[in-house]
C-alpha cells in the first residue's frame, strides 16, 4: 500500500524526520523563505498531513483548497496560525506540542526578568562598544526581585511553570486565569489588579481575538513606575506601540520581550531604547526541547495517518 503524504516547512531533526520517513512519503520545503498560503495550498495538493511550524498560515482558504489533508502537526503549544475552527469543521485533526516545551519556556521568561531587572544586555553593550569606565557604587543600579510581586498572566503549564521559580528569588506570585488553578500560596487576582500592584508582570496567555492587544496603553498606565513587562507569549498581546510610548516616558521602568507584533519586524523604535530587552522568539530553542517538540508532532502526524488517536489534540 502507497504511504501518506506528508509535507514538513522547515528542516527538523534526523531522529524526527527519520521516524516520519519511516511511515510517510516526506516532502521537505528547507529553504529560509516562509511558505505562503498560495505555496501550502501547491505543495499540500495529494498529501494527507502537514508538519507545520508557528508562521505556517493554515488559514479558511488552504484548509478549503486542500481536502485530502487530515492532519495539521504543529510544532509548538500556540497554534494562532491555524484556522481551528475550519479544521474541525473539515475534519482536519490538528495538534500542539504541550508539556515538552514547558520547562524551556519557563527558563527563557526568567532570563528575561532577570536580563532586564540587571540590566544585563544594557551592560553587556556597554562593555563591547568600550565604554564601561569601571566600577562605582551607584553605577548600572537595577531592581531586587526579593519581596516584590510576579504577576502571571495565563496560569497554563508555563505561565505555572514560570510561577514555581519565582520562590527561589523570594518573590510572591499573583496570577490571572480564566479557571483559578493556583495552589493556594499563590494569589488569583482580576486583570486590573494584578497589572497596578505587580513588580514584574509576565504574559503567558494564548493569542486569541480577547487577549489581542490586552496591554494597551491604559493597562501599561494602570502598572508601577517601576515595574516591569516580559511578554513571552505572543507578540500582539502587547500594543507594541503603546510600549514605546510607555518605555519612552517612563511610564513603566522596563519591558524585556521575546516575540512581537509582526515577525520578525521589530518596531524600529524598540530598537533604540535601553530600558527594553529584546530576544529573537526563543522560548523553546534548545537543542533537547526542539527535538522533544519535533518528535511529537511525527508521532502526531504518524498516529493519525495510521488510525490512532493523535497524542496532543488541541481544542
Ligand atoms: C512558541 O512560541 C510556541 O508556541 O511553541
Amino acid at each position: 500500500m502507497a504511504k501518506p503524504r506528508v509535507l514538513v516547512v522547515k528542516r527538523i531533526p534526523s531522529v524526527a524526520l527519520s521516524a516520519l520517513e519511516d511511515a510517510c512519503d516526506v516532502e521537505i520545503h528547507s529553504g529560509d523563505r516562509e511558505l505562503t498560503s498560495d505555496d501550502l495550498i501547491a505543495r499540500l495538493q495529494g498529501k494527507q498531513g502537514l508538519v507545520s511550524v508557528l508562521t505556517t498560515p493554515v488559514t479558511r482558504d488552504v484548509l478549503a483548497a486542500c481536502p485530502e489533508l487530515k492532519v495539521v502537526a504543529n510544532i509548538a503549544v500556540g497554534y494562532n496560525n491555524i484556522d481551528v475552527t475550519v479544521a474541525r469543521e473539515r475534519g482536519v485533526i490538528v495538534t500542539n506540542t504541550p508539556d515538552v516545551l514547558t520547562e524551556a519556556s519557563a527558563d527563557l521568561a526568567w532570563a528575561l526578568i532577570l536580563g532586564i531587572t540587571r540590566r544585563v544586555v544594557e551592560g553587556d553593550r556597554l562593555v563591547r562598544t568600550g565604554n564601561w569606565k569601571g566600577w562605582a557604587l551607584d553605577f548600572m543600579l537595577g531592581s531586587d526581585l526579593r519581596g516584590k510581586q510576579l504577576g502571571v498572566i495565563g496560569f497554563g503549564r508555563i505561565g505555572q511553570a514560570v510561577a514555581a521559580r519565582a520562590s527561589a528569588f523570594g518573590m510572591r506570585v499573583a496570577y490571572q486565569s480564566r479557571k483559578a488553578v493556583g495552589p493556594p500560596e499563590y494569589q488569583p487576582m482580576a486583570f486590573d489588579r494584578l497589572i497596578a500592584t505587580s513588580d514584574v508582570v509576565s504574559l503567558h496567555c494564548p493569542l486569541t481575538e480577547e487577549t489581542r492587544h490586552l496591554i494597551d496603553q491604559t493597562s501599561l498606565a494602570r502598572m508601577k513606575r517601576s515595574a516591569y513587562l516580559i511578554n513571552t507569549a505572543r507578540g500582539p498581546v502587547v500594543d507594541e506601540a503603546a510600549l514605546v510610548w510607555a518605555l519612552k516616558n517612563r511610564i513603566i521602568a522596563g519591558a524585556a520581550l521575546d516575540v512581537y507584533e509582526e515577525e520578525p519586524r521589530v518596531h524600529p523604535e524598540l530598537r533604540t531604547l535601553d530600558n527594553v530587552v529584546l530576544a529573537p522568539h526563543l522560548g523553546s530553542a534548545t537543542t533537547e526541547t526542539r527535538t522533544a517538540m519535533a518528535d511529537l508532532a511525527v508521532q502526531n502526524v504518524i498516529a493519525v495517518l495510521s488510525g490512532r488517536p493523535p497524542l496532543t489534540p488541541v481544542g
